[in-house]
């Protein structure tokens, strides 16, 4: 637990950046979650700086959060540090041009939906295929966001990180380990900027490929309860994607099972929803039950595509 001591240390680098005790409820889009010790929202780089720096010094764990719709904080919240890349890091612009090429940088707190609007608004192609996800570039970079009409690797030139020793490391494309709803990356590292090459389009045709997305997520994906996105990675098999986590569950009969107030989604069988007041025990439950299920019917052991934090229950 932090001590005061600590705390005013944290209070002098962040000011009026940090609060404490702070729901995760309020920044998961799942409405679930315990609090963080403290939050922070550094102003600029400087400022995240000082906080890993004064975390690592003083042995503090840190961590980061997103648009927190890839993550599930546990209801005893997050000990130490939880770091959130925002306002300081919602830069969002053309960087140059290269014939039909346009090279856009975005920073990590961008969320994704106004990269979306903003490539969409200039006739830029190449980002439609995240259009619907929720979270931040940061967040989609890490997580190696996606749908079928594309993921955020496809466009990735460079990203820039502050990792932990405090260097900012600009890592190009040919060096970034890219695969499927991953980048290999310490999660101790802060992504603070991207380099994405778009392409000139007509914007009548990227709002077409758009529209249509946002329509099939409308058919096929639970709309008006709070979500986490899909729980799990489609299981892979040499690197290829035979087989869809959702139709598994729908096939072992999972559908609308619940543990508590979350339940397995009836419309899709890779999303569990919040029906209200859920604690992220219920869904850490519900999504063990579901792992063993699918074990036990297919042989296969499902992994989790979103990331569980903060300390684990008894018993
Ligand atoms: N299916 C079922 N039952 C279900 C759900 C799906 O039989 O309950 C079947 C569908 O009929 C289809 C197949 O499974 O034949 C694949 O379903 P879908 O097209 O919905 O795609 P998905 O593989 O389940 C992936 C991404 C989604 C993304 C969609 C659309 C993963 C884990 N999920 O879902 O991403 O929105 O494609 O492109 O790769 C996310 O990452 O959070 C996410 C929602």
């Amino acid at each position: 637990m932090l001590s005061d001591v600590q705390k005013s240390a944290i209070l002098e680098i962040a000011r009026d950046q940090v609060r404490f005790d702070e729901p995760m409820t309020v920044h998961s889009t799942m409405h679930v979650g315990g609090p963080a010790e403290a939050f922070i929202v550094p102003r600029d780089t400087l400022m995240l700086k000082a906080v890993m720096g004064w975390a690592s010094e003083n042995e503090v764990p840190y961590t980061f959060m997103g648009g927190g719709s890839d993550t599930l904080v546990r209801d005893s919240g997050i000990k130490g540090i939880a770091i959130h890349l925002r306002e300081g890091f919602n830069k969002l612009d053309i960087s140059h041009e290269s014939g039909d090429e346009i090279f856009v940088t975005a920073d990590g707190g961008v969320h994704t939906g106004v990269l979306v609007r903003f490539a969409k608004e200039k006739g830029l192609a190449g980002v439609e295929g995240l259009a619907g996800i929720p979270g931040t570039v940061g967040g989609n970079v890490l997580t190696n966001a996606g749908t079928s009409l594309g993921w955020i690797s496809d466009v990735v030139e460079e990203i820039t990180v502050v990792e932990r020793q405090l260097r900012e490391l600009t890592i190009k494309r040919k060096a970034l380990e890219f695969s499927y709803r991953c980048l290999k990356l310490p999660r101790s590292a802060a992504v603070i900027r991207a380099l994405l090459k778009l392409k000139r389009d007509d914007p009548v045709a990227i709002e077409k490929r758009t529209a249509e997305l946002l329509e099939k997520r409308k058919t096929t994906q639970p709309q008006g309860y709070p979500t986490l996105g899909c729980i799990f990675k489609n299981p892979q098999k040499d690197g290829k994607q035979k087989l869809f986590a959702g139709a598994l569950i729908e096939e072992a009969g999972l559908k609308g099972v619940r543990v508590g107030k979350a339940r397995v989604s009836e419309i899709h069988g890779n999303f569990i929803v919040n029906e209200g007041g859920a604690l992220a025990k219920d869904v850490e439950i519900l999504i063990g039950l579901v792992r063993e299920h699918i074990k036990e019917k297919f042989g296969i052991i499902l992994e989790t595509e979103i990331h569980i934090i903060g300390e684990k229950y008894e018993g």
